[in-house]
């Protein structure tokens, strides 16, 4: 099974990603906790290149970044995973392309979408979790800790854009996509939310 997470800058999905493989090993099963940007050697000096809040990036060098990072990671990492029986839950995947630079950076939708389907080599998730939060609160929580990154840096009406393109996108998206709001939810709650949804997906596969 091919888990991601999803969501807006703050949405705590790193911290929730990590929870969910612990829960999955403690039934049994082999997991492989990844990310995007970065999940391969090479995704790593990648995603320095797209968070560095130093460097102005063309939007279309910006895709095709991100794009040759996911290409190396479905290849090298994601499809090898899988292939062993392992479940692989990733930090990010192609919903944050169709969040961020459709609705982020307003690139034309059939660009992203041609890229999207090209770096992914058509792998689609069995179930993605988005954690929605709105943009006031994700980004007081993401910048808490660190200094912001490129994208944290961004305008308020920027990741106002992102959010609603995630909405959009489990809207239509229904059976795979599920959502659960975060702003006035703790932690161990949305927990044994995400638990229960991955539950009810392997009762039915
Ligand atoms: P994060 O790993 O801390 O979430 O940071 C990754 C950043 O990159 C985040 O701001 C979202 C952004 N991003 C995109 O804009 N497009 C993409 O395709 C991916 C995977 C991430």
């Amino acid at each position: 099974m091919f888990i991601t997470f999803e969501g807006p800058e703050g949405c705590g999905k790193s911290t929730h990603a990590k929870k969910l493989k612990t829960f999955l090993e403690g039934k049994g099963f082999q997991v492989l906790l990844t990310q995007e940007p970065g999940g391969t050697q090479v995704g790593k000096h990648i995603r320095g290149l797209l968070l560095d809040p130093q460097n102005v990036l063309d939007e279309k060098t910006e895709i095709y970044l991100f794009a040759a990072d996911r290409t190396e990671h479905v290849s090298k990492v994601i499809k090898p995973a899988l292939a062993s029986g392992k479940i692989v839950v990733s930090d990010r995947y192609t919903d944050s392309t169709l969040a961020y630079q459709i609705g982020g950076r307003n690139l034309p939708e059939d660009l992203v979408e041609y890229i999207v389907n090209a770096s992914s080599k058509d792998l689609k998730p069995d179930l993605t979790i988005l954690l929605d939060v709105s943009p006031e609160i994700g980004i007081k929580r993401a910048t808490q800790a660190s200094a912001p990154d490129r994208f944290e840096k961004e305008k308020l009406e920027f990741h106002e854009n992102v959010r609603k393109k995630y909405l959009e996108i489990a809207e239509k998206n229904h059976s795979r996509v599920k959502t659960i709001n975060t702003d006035k939810k703790g932690i161990e709650e949305i927990q044994s939310e995400i638990r229960q949804i991955v539950e009810k997906k392997f009762r039915k596969q």
